[in-house]
Formats: C-alpha cells, sequence, structure tokens
C-alpha cells in the first residue's frame, strides 16, 4: 500500500515537473517574433534607403542597420532596436523608428500596414519624401499612439485616420499637411480618446 503511494506520488511530480518546464518553454517561445512580422519587417527596411540627411536630430542614427536573420530560427526581431513585442502573444505591438535616416515614398503596399497588432508606431523626424500619409494607416486600429512629426508627409489628412478611435496620443506637427476633408472638428468628434493632439504647422 505505502509503495503504491510512493509510486503514485513520484508519478504526480513527473508530472508536475513535466507540465512546469513544457509551460515554461511554450511561453518562450511564443516571446519570439512571428515569422510573418518578422518577414515583414525586413521588407519595411527594405523599401527605404538610409540618408543621413533625412533626420535632423544630433542623436539621430539608423536602427534598421541592425535587424538581420541570424541563424536557422531567423533571428528575434523582438530584440530588434525600434521593435516591442507583447510578452504573452508574440505580437509586434511598438515600433518606433523615429531619427532613423529613413528616406523614401511609403504607400499602402508598405508591410508596415501588415503589423495590425502595432499599438505605438513612431516614424517620427525621417524624410518620407513627399508621401501622402497613406490611408492603409486606418488597418492599424489597435493603435494608441501615433507620431508622424517633422517627416516630410504632404496632402491632405486621409479620411482613414478617422478610423482610429483608440488613439490617445497623435502627432502630425511639422509636416505640410492639410486637415480640410476631414476636418479638425470631425477629427475631434470621432477620436474621442485623444488626449494629445499635436497639428502644429498643419493647414486648416
Ligand atoms: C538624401 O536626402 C536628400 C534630401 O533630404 C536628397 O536631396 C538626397 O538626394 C538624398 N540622397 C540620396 C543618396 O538619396
Ligand atoms: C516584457 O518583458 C520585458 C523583460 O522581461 C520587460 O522589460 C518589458 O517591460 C515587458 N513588456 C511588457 C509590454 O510587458
Ligand atoms: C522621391 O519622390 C520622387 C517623386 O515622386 C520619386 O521620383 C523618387 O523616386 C522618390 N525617391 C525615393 C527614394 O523614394
Ligand atoms: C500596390 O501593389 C499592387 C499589386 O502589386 C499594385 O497593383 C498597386 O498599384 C500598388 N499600389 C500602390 C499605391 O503602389
Ligand atoms: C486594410 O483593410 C482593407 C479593408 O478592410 C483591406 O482590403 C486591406 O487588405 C487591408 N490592408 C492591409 C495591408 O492589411
Ligand atoms: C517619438 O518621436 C518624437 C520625435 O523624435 C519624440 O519626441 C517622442 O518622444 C517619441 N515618442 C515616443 C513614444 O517614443
Amino acid at each position: 500500500m505505502g509503495q503504491l503511494l510512493q509510486h503514485f506520488l513520484l508519478k504526480c511530480l513527473l508530472f508536475l515537473i513535466l507540465s512546469h518546464f513544457l509551460t515554461q518553454c511554450v511561453s518562450s517561445m511564443l516571446r519570439f517574433c512571428l515569422d510573418s512580422e518578422r518577414s515583414a519587417l525586413l521588407r519595411l527596411k527594405d523599401s527605404f534607403i538610409l540618408n543621413q540627411s533625412a533626420s535632423d536630430d544630433t542623436l539621430a542614427y539608423p536602427k534598421v542597420s541592425s535587424w538581420k536573420l541570424e541563424g536557422q530560427v531567423g533571428g528575434d526581431c523582438c530584440s530588434w532596436d525600434g521593435v516591442e513585442c507583447d510578452n504573452n502573444t508574440g505580437h509586434v505591438i511598438g515600433l518606433d523608428l523615429s531619427s532613423s535616416f529613413l528616406y523614401g515614398s511609403i504607400n499602402s503596399n508598405n508591410s508596415l500596414f501588415q503589423l495590425h497588432h502595432l499599438r505605438r508606431l513612431n516614424l517620427s523626424d525621417n524624410n518620407f519624401n513627399r508621401s501622402e500619409i497613406p490611408s492603409a494607416i486606418g488597418n492599424l486600429t489597435r493603435l494608441s499612439r501615433l507620431h508622424l512629426s517633422w517627416s516630410g508627409f504632404t496632402g491632405q489628412i486621409p479620411y482613414e485616420v478617422l478610423q482610429l478611435s483608440n488613439l490617445v496620443i497623435l502627432d502630425l506637427s511639422r509636416n505640410p499637411l492639410e486637415l480640410r476633408n476631414p476636418s479638425l472638428k470631425i477629427l475631434s468628434e470621432r477620436l474621442v480618446n485623444l488626449k494629445h493632439l499635436d497639428l502644429h504647422k498643419i493647414f486648416f
């Protein structure tokens, strides 16, 4: 009887150790970035050229230069400069490429807009070569902070920005942009969670 109990307890212990190990293993794997998002980041990197005159900040440097595939697993993009992942799901939730010497046009085809889990995006102080803000910005509906200041965007701010109802901070300042259609009135009515709106040097 005693031996049977001992045997049973030993099995329980083994089970506990094993399941603990498995949970650890699975959660550490999940912290790794997802293949589709790693590939979207690399295509984003390739869509621009690095040009020192694209950024003004004295502390600017090309963050994407260190983004590389490493070994057979492809590299953990969650550890790349400027990239922040959700610790539980592994999804890319933050991208800070401010002052990163990015130069070139951007449109709705850019793989940036496949990063649907983004909550924070900072592209300030680059030069997007007089592009319009791509309408696909409206697909990033989880965004709570969007910084696009001083980055060479032109034209009318797209209607799709109104889809970003989770925005708390919106900084579009210091670009030759227009906010006429949609107007400031509509913007402030739709983006009900906004706490900080910077439209310095924008045309109304
Ligand atoms: C770098 O950017 C500047 C404008 O900021 C542009 O005039 C120049 O042609 C660019 N250089 C290259 C190599 O693209
Ligand atoms: C994720 O984990 C890292 C390291 O453990 C920690 O520094 C970071 O704040 C965590 N991020 C989030 C969003 O919880
Ligand atoms: C910048 O825009 C001009 C005009 O649209 C275009 O011809 C040129 O290829 C663009 N340069 C880059 C690097 O995207
Ligand atoms: C986006 O890609 C599609 C298919 O490659 C192409 O037909 C379309 O013209 C592109 N759109 C822009 C704005 O470049
Ligand atoms: C953005 O959303 C539109 C409409 O839902 C969809 O047709 C398009 O494929 C999406 N684009 C991306 C890059 O996810
Ligand atoms: C975004 O970039 C701007 C300009 O570089 C900077 O002032 C701001 O602190 C950045 N915000 C975040 C959340 O990183």
